[in-house]
């Protein structure tokens, strides 16, 4: 997710506004810039990947000016480019901007600035509203009362569509800012001397703990010396000065016990900010910048082959199922580890995907150079901007869920099965897909973070189911269809954070072995979502309790399972079919997350794991 960092004090801004964005970087980003104010010109730097690469593109400046300006930019229009990065300065220099959010009315904005001899640099919608604020200040009167800069500022937001946070420079105004917010967070942080703007407390609480929160349609006016606040409508409000009690290292957990719990519970934004910008405009398909395909390419692909390890296999398999049932094309899974090595035959129209979090694990990487090699595109959904995955593959998905710290996958995993829908989507619309179920299937996915909110509701009734079965040394976990992948996400959840034995088959598979471990001692974990297949998903359950195994049922609202056939109920919200496995995942994360904590397991560093897998 995108940052704002302003400064406006006495020390020099770019080394305090880029160690805010270094706060900021847990939130997922794909490029960071800086602008200062000094020696009469707005100075800017700015690099695409991490706030390091910023921070040595930085150094080559020389950065002394006291007012400044950071972002850390998550492109919504325009690709992932040193240009399309902010800060963006107007085409006569005298406005610099960043901007978090979508201006949507940017193309009249254009065309108007355009035919008023306006030029632009870069794609974004961010670089329009500059020359906009700009436009203004050069037709505001310098004796109009009030500020000159502040004035052009509101005017400009008055005429836009959209959301945004923004934090403006005026080259003829040191050791101003001005700020203003509409749907994006914007905090002002009032320190000894200086001022502080984030978009986020964590980057200013290093300096100060008095903030202001700025609410939508407010705007801050920062001067050397004090700070003014109005609405878009030129009233004048009275600040409110809070005091922020927590400290930096609170700032990254927040108010969670472990980065898992945290990242549990950032899914429902997550998954939104999965889906920013990839719908087309009629809202009935998906759309990727950097797939580096053309339509032409992908109506060509008659398969697919896709390659990875752990948890992002088995959103590989999620993905199987979901294209092959969307769009009837044929989908091959293997393990990137087995692929490296088995010199599968690849057909020339197959497409090669990995998915891979961290964009580091050595096998993905080795299979995506196999079959590179073997002459197919390869493509790459990933996490980390700028990882070695990132930048060998020919195209790819950025995920856009920011940092995942815990060992165990969770955010990232259903951010995986998300941009494995919005796939499933995109080619089936090419294909056999109407546009009447496309804009059906489009609402579905956009519907999924409220759905998942449902979904994480359960919390405290799975945590007492936890407590009941932390003291078990195996469990089996049961799906079908697309939720057979769920079940050995789920096994493997608790395998990895609790060290309790687990298995993930497919439901009916059960009574061919597995079956034989049953006893009381050995739970299920069974998903059960209404539809077609629920009523065999129940004999199989009958199975289980007739050999006393306890049964833990995930159902959908409305199933209804036989009277006293499962021992604890956990109950998910009825979903389209692309949807459910991702608000299947929620209880399985809950449950092995709460009964590692049950059994005081080191919940974020699993023993003999690794964030990511960088050795064979
Ligand atoms: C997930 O909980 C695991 N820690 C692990 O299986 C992981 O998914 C696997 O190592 C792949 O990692 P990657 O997504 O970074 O490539
Ligand atoms: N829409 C702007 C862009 O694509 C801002 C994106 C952001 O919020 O970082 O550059």
């Amino acid at each position: 997710m995108c940052g704002i960092v302003g400064y406006v004090g006495k020390q020099k801004a770019a080394s305090i506004i880029l160690e805010g964005l270094k706060r900021l970087e847990y939130r997922g980003y794909d490029s960071a810039g800086v602008c200062v104010l000094q020696d009469g010109q707005l100075e800017v730097a700015k690099k695409i990947g991490r706030v390091e690469n910023l921070t040595k593109e930085a150094a080559k400046h020389r950065f002394t000016g006291t007012t400044g300006i950071g972002h850390t930019r998550w492109a919504t229009h325009g690709g992932v480019t040193d240009a399309n990065a902010h800060p963006h300065v107007s085409s006569d220099g005298k406005i610099a901007l960043i901007h978090n959010g979508v201006i949507e009315n940017y193309g009249q904005m254009k065309t108007f600035l355009t035919g008023k001899g306006y030029t632009f640099k870069s794609e974004t919608d961010t670089e329009v509203l500059c020359n906009l604020i700009a436009y203004h200040y050069a037709k505001e009167s310098p004796g109009a009362g009030g500020s000159r800069f502040l004035e052009s500022v509101r005017k400009t937001l008055t005429h836009v569509e959209g959301t945004y946070g923004i934090a403006v420079l005026c080259v003829d105004c040191p050791g101003e800012i001005v700020a203003a917010r509409k749907a994006s967070p914007l905090i002002l942080g009032v320190g000894e001397g200086e001022y502080i703007l984030a978009s986020d407390a964590s980057a200013l609480i290093s300096r100060t703990q008095n903030v202001v929160y700025l609410k939508d349609g407010e705007l801050v006016h920062v001067t050397p010396t004090a700070f003014f606040i109005s609405t878009l409508d030129q009233a004048d409000v009275s600040p409110v000065v809070d005091k922020i009690t927590w400290s930096i290292q609170d700032a990254e957990l927040g108010t969670y016990s472990h980065f898992m719990e945290k990242e549990i519970f950032e899914q429902p934004v997550a998954l939104e900010n999965s889906m920013r910008g990839r719908f087309s405009e009629d809202g009935s398909t998906a759309q990727f910048g950097g797939l580096n395909l053309t339509a032409a390419e992908l109506r060509q692909i008659d398969r697919f082959l896709f390659c990875a390890c752990g948890t992002a296999w088995h959103a590989c398999l999620v993905a199987e199922h979901l294209i092959e049932r969307f769009a009837r094309i044929p989908v091959e899974v293997d393990y990137a580890s087995e692929f490296r090595y088995r010199n599968t035959p690849l057909h020339s129209n197959t497409l090669f995907l990995v998915i891979s979090q961290s964009g580091e694990t050595i096998d993905t990487l080795a299979a995506l150079r196999e079959a590179k090699r073997k002459g197919y595109k390869a493509l790459a959904i990933n996490n980390v901007v700028g990882s070695t995955l990132a930048r060998e593959a020919d195209g790819g998905i950025y995920q856009h869920v920011g940092p995942e710290i815990g060992v165990a996958s969770t955010k990232a995993f259903t951010s995986q099965l998300m941009v494995a829908a919005m796939i499933a989507l995109y080619v089936a619309r090419m294909r056999d897909m109407s546009f009447s179920d496309g804009v059906q299937y489009v609402n579905a996915l956009k519907g999924a973070p409220d759905l998942v909110r449902k979904a994480l509701l359960q919390a405290p009734h799975i945590r007492a189911i936890a407590k009941r079965y932390a003291g078990y040394s195996d469990m089996l976990f049961l799906g079908r269809l697309s939720l057979f992948p769920l079940a050995l996400e789920g096994a493997l959840k608790l395998k990895e954070i609790s060290y309790i034995h687990a298995e993930g088959y497919p439901a009916a598979e059960m009574k061919h072995g597995p079956i034989a471990l049953i006893s009381e001692k050995c739970p299920s974990v069974f998903f059960a979502p209404n539809g077609e297949i629920f009523p065999k998903i129940v004999s199989s359950m009958q199975e289980i309790k007739a050999r006393k195994g306890p049964i833990i049922a995930i159902i959908t609202e409305g199933a209804e399972l036989p009277p006293g056939l499962a021992d604890e109920v956990i109950t998910i919200p009825e979903c389209h079919e692309a949807v459910l496995p991702i608000v299947s995942s929620i209880p399985v994360q809950l449950l092995s997350y709460y009964i590692a904590v049950e059994r005081g397991c080191d919940v974020d560093k699993p023993r003999n794991l690794a964030k990511s897998v960088t050795v064979e």
